[in-house]
């Protein structure tokens, strides 16, 4: 079956041949965010199209690359791109890659996005830590017979992004003098950017960011015991009252243009696990 635990396996196998390293931290960036992958000595970067079993097809302009590499003393498997919904992935494909970050002994994982701001007091260029998401992709990778040696039927999610690596990243940008937004991120199926009346509607059901990835990606790794940090770049801010028009290049701009904030972020917050070994 496509995306299935033997399948998983094989993608695994294949990088754990190919890499030295033992990571136990994934970071999967999203668009333009791949400066975030910025590893210390990267060894073993090779295309998602060579590893057997994975997904293909990517969004234009996005790269699908893994690397291998420490920040500090901390081993790191980096994505840079990821499977969408919006481009006719279903859910497992979308988070197949972190099946098989599980399979290669993957504890913490770091899923950075761009993202739309919907709270008004957001403005773009803000980095907003997920303090916790609402899946609006009436979708959930998890459908169907479980694996039972991935993880249980009814996964909680009282909780599904952890808090002591959330404070960990806030205490990381309080160092670097980065200021923080913390939020609820809504994700959404896509590709059509939100309607004043949708952006309305988000506000009122509580959600502080929009985008088109993460949930799927989060669910599974909930369900695989790996604990996550989320971490939204805000790239445009929707005002349902004054609407703008908003293209993708905007948004890619804007998103490269805040990119290496992220990537010290990652890296101070892994400067932080080195000394605290937390958890
Ligand atoms: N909506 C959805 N996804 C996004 C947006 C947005 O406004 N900005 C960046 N990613």
């Amino acid at each position: 079956m496509q995306y299935s635990r033997p399948q998983a396996i094989i993608s695994a196998d294949f990088i754990r041949k190919k890499v030295r390293l033992r990571p136990t931290v994934g970071l999967i960036t999203g668009t333009g965010l791949g400066a975030a992958a910025q590893l210390e000595d990267p060894e073993a970067i090779f295309s998602f199209s060579d590893i057997p079993g994975f997904p293909t097809l990517m969004a234009p302009g996005q790269t699908g690359r893994i690397s291998a590499g420490k920040i500090g003393s901390t081993e790191l498997l980096a994505l840079e791109g990821r499977f969408h919904l919006y481009e006719g992935h279903s859910p497992e494909a979308v988070a197949f890659p972190v099946r098989v970050m599980q399979e290669l002994g993957i504890q913490t994982l770091i899923l950075s996005n761009a993202a739309g701001g919907i709270n008004p007091h957001f403005s773009p260029g803000d980095i907003m830590i997920l303090t916790d998401h609402i899946n609006l992709t009436g979708q959930n990778a998890l459908v169907g017979p479980n694996e039972e040696a991935w993880g249980v039927r009814f996964p909680d999610m009282s909780q599904a992004y952890d808090r002591p690596l959330s404070r960990m990243a806030e205490k990381a940008a309080a160092t670097l003098g980065i200021s923080i937004q913390k939020g609820i991120y809504a994700g959404l199926l896509g590709p059509s950017l939100e309607t004043p009346a949708e952006t309305r509607y988000l506000r009122t059901i509580g959600a502080d960011a929009v985008g088109f990835s993460t949930v799927h990606e989060t669910l599974v790794a909930v369900h695989a015991g790996i604990r996550v940090l989320g971490l939204s770049l805000i790239t445009n801010v929707h005002d349902p009252n004054h609407p703008q028009p908003l293209t993708s290049d905007q948004v890619i701009l804007a998103g490269k243009a805040s990119a290496s904030t992220l990537a010290t972020l990652i890296r101070e917050t892994f400067a932080a696990y080195d000394l605290h070994g937390i958890l």
